[in-house]
């Protein structure tokens, strides 16, 4: 079969996989692939375990492999065939060099620039899905204006705002998609045949178009609002704690005020995930780098906080433990970074489980789909943890219970079968709040919620 147009996606990860099968359902006139350096993932997009846990992901992908959308290793031949090319590859925090702990690494970013100029034969437009510094586009240009000969290249700037969890109704639904371009009249040309793509599903008045440096910089502002809203409620949480105020209430008060909005203000253990952290540090660098350091300083707030909040629950742990920790067991409820999702990159479970076992605690981790990379992220942890998929096996014999990731399924577990399995004095450290806590307590646990007073039978232990 001819198709209409033939989209290239380079990085097959938990962008590139989901947005290009969505791409792929919505238009069956074009003909997607998706490439990766990683052949071990290739495989996995084409075998019946895909790489990334993503409710409604599977259906999508049943109904176009093989059809229209195709995961394939040879890059440079797909690179030479596509005239699209969607770069959607990992832009993670430099570890070394200038700007180390801050700056994003773009290395993986310009060998695909590299690669893209080495093999293409004709024009292409490349679209940077990946979520960059602004000015990168300018970058990415310069490399690819050295192509010898007439083959000419349209670079545009096309944001991926899906969350992980509910990447697929983000797709399908998206509140907006963005895409900016050059004002030229090349520029402009390219970014129309973007906008087509997407005018197949998504409301015209949703599709919006802008400069280039301002579709780049847009994507590194809207992570560091939302995460700033989850910093900002967790602020007020550590005041709750010690005033008797409710965070819930709170929460729902302030945001029942239209101009500030209901949506992310659950309070909780801090964000985690692959970006958050990693565009607001790279947004201070940014900052840092054009020489606004109160711009920078205060964004890097944002971040201090999170880590605050992680401290906080693991000392709050500690002090109402009897000030020790070593020897007792502790069962962790939920690995990954948010709920329906087995991804745990920068997941705050992380943080806490290391400060636990720092404590010398026996840990056990449950989680229904994170395990697997629960025990890479702890490998040099072998040996002290056990990992559990069954909630009620993983708690039995524990001293207490921490609920890091809001599973649906933490909300209706039968507390009483888990009370009866566990040691006495019995803890819930409940860090999503997501439970009845009364409940819990008139069972006979001593609780501990986030931003609401303690349901314990105990006098506070933490200043002993
Ligand atoms: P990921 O690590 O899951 O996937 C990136 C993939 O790119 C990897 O499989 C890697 O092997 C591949 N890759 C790297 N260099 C390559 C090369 N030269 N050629 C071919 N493949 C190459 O990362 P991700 O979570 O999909 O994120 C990708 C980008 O999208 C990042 O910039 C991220 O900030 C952004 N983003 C992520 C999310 C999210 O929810 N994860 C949402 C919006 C935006
Ligand atoms: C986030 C953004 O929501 C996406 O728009 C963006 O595309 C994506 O980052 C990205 O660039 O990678 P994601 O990290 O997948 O998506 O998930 P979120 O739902 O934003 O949650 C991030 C973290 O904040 C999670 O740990 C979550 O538990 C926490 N959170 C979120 C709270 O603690 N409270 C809230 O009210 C909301």
């Amino acid at each position: 079969m001819k198709f209409k147009k033939n989209i290239l996606c380079i990085g097959a990860g938990y962008v590139g996989g989901p947005s290009m099968a969505m791409i792929a359902y919505k238009c069956p006139d074009c003909r997607v692939t998706v490439v990766d350096i990683n052949p071990a993932r290739i495989d996995a997009w084409n075998s019946a375990e895909l790489p990334v846990y993503e409710p409604g992901l599977d259906e999508i992908i049943k109904k176009t492999r093989s059809k229209n959308l195709f995961f394939a290793k040879d890059i440079e031949n797909q690179i030479k065939e596509n005239d699209i090319i969607f770069v959607s590859v990992n832009t993670p925090t430099k570890t070394f060099g200038a700007g180390a702990g801050k700056a994003a690494d773009l290395q993986f970013l310009e060998k695909t620039a590299r690669q893209i100029l080495e093999h293409s034969q004709s024009p292409k437009i490349v679209i940077e899905k990946s979520t960059l510094p602004v000015k990168t586009a300018l970058a990415m240009e310069r490399i690819l204006a050295s192509a010898k000969g007439k083959i000419t290249f349209e670079v545009l700037s096309n944001p991926e705002f899906m969350a992980e969890g509910t990447a697929m109704a983000d797709l399908e639904k998206p509140d907006r998609v963005l895409i900016g371009s050059r004002e030229t009249q090349s520029g402009l040309k390219a970014r129309a045949e973007l906008v087509d793509i997407y005018a197949r599903w998504v409301p015209a008045e949703k599709i919006i178009t802008s400069n280039i440096w301002s579709s780049e910089l847009s994507k590194l502002v809207a992570n560091a609002f939302l995460a700033q809203r989850v910093s900002s409620i967790n602020s007020i949480s550590a005041l709750c704690e010690k005033t008797d105020a409710d965070i819930s209430e709170v929460a729902r008060a302030v945001g029942m005020d239209s101009r500030v909005g209901s949506k992310f203000l659950k309070e909780g253990i801090g964000f985690g995930g692959s970006c958050f952290k990693k565009d607001i540090l790279n947004l201070v660098y940014l900052c840092s780098y054009y020489g606004l350091q109160e711009v920078a300083d205060y964004w890097e707030s944002v971040v201090k906080i999170n880590e605050y909040q992680q401290d906080r629950f693991t000392a709050n742990i500690l002090g109402s433990m009897f000030n020790t920790l070593a020897g007792k067991k502790i069962c962790i409820l939920g690995f990954s970074f948010k709920a329906d999702t087995g991804d745990t990159r920068e997941s705050p479970a992380i943080y806490i489980t290391r400060k636990l076992l720092a404590e010398h605690a026996q840990v056990v981790i449950s989680d229904p789909k994170a395990l697997k990379n629960a025990a890479i992220d702890l490998a040099s942890d072998k040996g002290k943890i056990s990992y559990i998929e069954d909630p009620y096996s993983a708690a039995s014999g524990c001293h207490a219970l921490a609920i890091l990731t809001d599973w649906e399924l933490y909300r209706k577990l039968d507390f009483q079968k888990i009370y009866k399995s566990m040691v006495k004095p019995a803890f819930i450290f409940d860090g999503r709040n997501i439970i009845d806590h009364k409940k819990c307590f008139d069972i006979g646990f001593n609780v501990y919620p986030i931003g609401k007073p303690a349901l314990s039978r105990f006098e506070d232990q933490s200043s002993v």
